[in-house]
């Protein structure tokens, strides 16, 4: 591959004849954004982004929407989930480009100081958190996982999986939040907090 700033031949990568030009990039060698509407929080959010941003770096840097926290950038803590249309998403995972037109809630968009979702109450009633840099994403992760548990999707530690109920043991709420890593080991208190909104029998 030739050094120049612009206007490189590509062949070390098989893809010859390409040029700098043709790789997302404008004249002047800066990334072309891409303009993007987001719906966050119930707001329509139109962004001018670089391609390779994260869903996380957009909420964060774009938006300053700092609940949702960055822990690893790289699948493997889940300080970053997000729902994106009711589901649990690990936004460092998943370029925010993808998402045109989606619904995107944060922590932000949950509950606030004012009226809190029962999720967040029952984190702080089941003291469910110490240093609270997790907190944002094992509560989003708890609200989209209760879903799938209504929904009746099994997992890990399902008994019978071809039951179309799911019996939410405690066994269960661990396996299911198991993405959602604590450093403070507030574990057995999250536990209790899920299962304070759930209901039910810890089995
Ligand atoms: S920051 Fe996304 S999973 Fe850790
Ligand atoms: S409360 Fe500190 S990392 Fe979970």
């Amino acid at each position: 591959m030739s050094d120049s700033d612009t206007g490189v031949t590509v062949a070390s990568s098989g893809m010859a004849g390409a040029t700098s030009n043709d790789m997302g990039r404008s004249e002047g060698g800066m990334p072309r954004l891409s303009a993007i509407t987001l719906r966050v929080n119930d707001q329509e959010r139109r962004l001018d982004v670089d391609p390779r941003t994260s869903l996380l770096d957009a909420l964060r840097e774009h938006l300053h929407l700092s609940g949702t926290k960055k822990g690893c950038d790289h699948g493997q803590c889940g300080a970053c989930t997000v729902l994106i249309n009711g589901r649990r998403v690990n936004s460092c995972l998943t370029l925010a480009v993808m998402h045109e037109g989606d619904d995107v809630v944060t922590i932000e968009g949950l509950g606030d100081p004012e009226g809190l979702h029962p999720m967040q109450l029952a984190f702080v009633e089941c003291d469910g958190f110490q240093c609270g840099y997790c907190t944002p994403g094992q509560i989003c992760s708890a609200v989209g996982m209760l879903a799938e548990v209504e929904a009746g999707w099994p997992s890990h530690a399902t008994a019978d999986v071809a039951s179309p109920r799911v019996t939410l043991t405690d066994a269960e709420i661990r396996e299911r939040m198991s993405g959602n890593i604590c450093r403070c080991a507030a574990y057995p208190n999250i536990v209790a907090a899920v299962r304070s909104v759930a209901g039910g029998d810890p089995g």
